[in-house]
């Protein structure tokens, strides 16, 4: 074994004042969840219960196996909306968790949110948790209740909602078997996603599953109708065949999906490995590790050495290419190699330990996990001339056509063509999650601040026009204030830039779920279909 030493002086002054940064922007998260657990407010809530009914959340604990954990995706998404403010969370709760011993992702409408009606927020919500659910071949369970689409926004949601359903019958195309639980409402569009499923259970004199309800019935057709007879749950079991299972009340239609998931004989292509030993030094110090300025460079191996298995790490070239830490752990009994930033900065030296380190996984079927603290690739003379945009190229194609599992975690910086490299959102980690001190922006914002200025005094110039020094300075506080708040983890996961914002102390457990999740699926790296390497 290879345990990681520390250096983590955790009785000074500076781990507590990280510490205390860290504690302070932990409760904005806590507030913001605070919000995304209230969904519509008491008295929707009320309302909703006074019809007998339950919440999202109580519905996904009646359906998850007692006492194991329920791993919440994007519960911060349309945080920030703007005109309209959307709540957060996005009226659906969406996540996975295990029923009946088999890891299935789940996704619950909260109907105290204006009915339950999706927004452009719960769209991109849903979206995303079908693309998790295909890339791992997770089980899909809908717990659905739905006013349809939001009528206001539905210039937004209506032609890329098509997908939606499209994302359902593939699944099912698939192999991965596609559950859905009506509790209520799931009009128009919302019918396609029991008519899409390969499992439909509704609730007795609850369930509403129409293409049209009786006053469009009556407009369309002139016929007289009551909602029953077009879409009851005892209509659809008896008479249309839509429903395979008719409940009496919630808790019976929960009790049949779980029934429904028992006989999926559903197996991981991967069974679970034996329990692993936790790391050698306490989760609670990876409160004092990040900086709350992240200018100043931290040790990820300190992260590392919190987050494996008996804190026990090989490094990959420790001697070459310094500013990025490579190498090999376990986490919770699951190989990873690691890549994580060291110092910022990523040069040539960087990039090709990390191609080769990235093939090396491939070959060797290795998931990988990325901690970003990255100011990006270096820039200059040297450093062009060096070939940094090749180096940094090839970089970019080992993580482009990778294909074992991708797990991200932004736990500084992320700015630049480094998050890209380090696998960003746009580079498809099967998961990514935030800390509470990333930052993620094209560049930092006093050098975003300073780049505009600079083009502006140069256009001046070049029309033989005045500069006002004044209205520079006014203008790259405002920039830099506004660059500063669209960077923030708050904001990108509310625009679903990642799954969601975790405690550092979760970090182990949280990629232990996905790890155990992504096993379900085949693991299995690129032989070769890489890019041309410019060399
Ligand atoms: N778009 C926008 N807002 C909606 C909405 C929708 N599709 N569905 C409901 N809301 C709003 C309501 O206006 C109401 O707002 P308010 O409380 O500020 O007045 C709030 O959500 C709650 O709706 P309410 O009708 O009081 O709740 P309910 O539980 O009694 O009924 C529905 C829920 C979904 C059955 C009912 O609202 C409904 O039929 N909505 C329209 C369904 C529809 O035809 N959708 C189009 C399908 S594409």
């Amino acid at each position: 074994m290879t345990v990681l030493a520390t250096a983590l002086d955790t009785g000074g002054a500076a781990y507590a004042q990280r510490r205390a940064e860290m504690l302070a922007k932990l409760a904005e998260v806590e507030e913001a969840h605070g919000q995304a657990l209230a969904g519509g407010g008491e008295k929707y809530l009320t309302r909703h219960r006074g019809r007998g009914k339950l919440p999202a959340r109580e519905r996904i604990e009646l359906l998850l196996d007692p006492d194991t954990p329920f791993l919440e995706l994007s519960p911060l998404a349309a945080w920030g909306s703007e005109s309209p403010t959307y709540a957060v969370g996005a009226a659906l709760v969406t996540g996975i968790g295990v029923v009946e011993g088999v890891e299935c992702l789940i996704t619950a409408n909260d109907p105290t949110v204006r009915g339950g009606a999706s927004n452009p927020w719960t769209l991109k919500k849903a979206l995303r948790a079908n693309e998790i659910a295909y890339a791992n071949r997770l089980p899909v369970i809908s717990l659905v209740e739905s006013g349809g689409a939001d009528l206001p926004s539905q210039k937004e949601i209506f032609i890329p909602g098509g997908a939606l359903f499209k994302d359902l019958t593939r699944l099912s195309a698939a192999g991965i078997p596609t559950v859905a639980v009506v509790f209520g409402n799931s009009t128009a569009g919302g019918a396609y996603v029991p008519g899409m499923s390969d499992h439909v259970i509704m609730v007795k004199e609850r369930a509403k599953v129409f293409l049209g309800g009786p006053p469009l019935v009556k407009m369309a057709t002139g016929e007289e109708s009551d909602d029953e007879s077009l879409g009851g749950a005892e209509m659809h079991a008896r008479t249309s065949g839509l429903a395979d299972h008719l409940a009496l009340d919630e808790p019976d239609a929960l009790r049949q999906a779980r029934r429904v998931v028992a006989r999926l004989n559903r197996r991981k292509a991967h069974p679970d490995p034996a329990p692993a030993p936790p790391p050698k030094y306490d989760a609670e110090e990876l409160l004092g590790i990040v900086p709350g300025d992240l200018k100043a460079p931290f040790d990820p191996g300190e992260v590392i050495a919190r987050i494996v298995d008996g804190s026990d790490f090989d490094a990959f070239k420790p001697l070459y290419g310094t500013s990025l830490t490579c190498g090999w752990a376990t986490l919770h009994g699951y190989p990873v190699g690691i890549l994580a930033n060291a110092r910022g900065v990523l040069f040539s030296e960087e990039s090709q330990k990390a191609a080769h380190f990235i093939q090396l996984a491939n070959q060797r079927d290795i998931p990988l996990l990325f901690l970003h603290n990255t100011t990006g690739y270096m820039v200059g003379k040297e450093y062009e001339q060096g070939g940094i945009i090749k180096h940094g190229a090839m970089m970019i194609n080992a993580v482009s056509n990778s294909k074992v599992p991708h797990l991200s975690v932004l736990m500084g910086a992320s700015y630049g063509a480094g998050h890209y490299g380090m696998c960003g959102r746009a580079y498809d980690p099967r998961f990514l999650f935030s800390w509470p001190t990333a930052k993620s922006a094209v560049m930092g914002p006093q050098q975003l601040a300073g780049v505009l200025s600079i083009v502006a005094r140069a256009s001046a110039a070049a029309k033989g026009q005045p500069y006002d020094d004044e209205a520079d300075a006014g203008l790259r506080a405002m920039v830099e204030q506004q660059i500063e708040s669209e960077s923030l983890p708050l904001f990108l996961s509310g625009r679903l830039y990642d799954d969601g914002v975790i405690d550092p102390r979760d970090t182990r457990t949280v990629l232990g779920l996905c790890l155990s999740a992504v096993h379900t699926a085949p693991v299995e790296g690129a032989r070769g279909g890489f890019g041309i390497f410019r060399m």
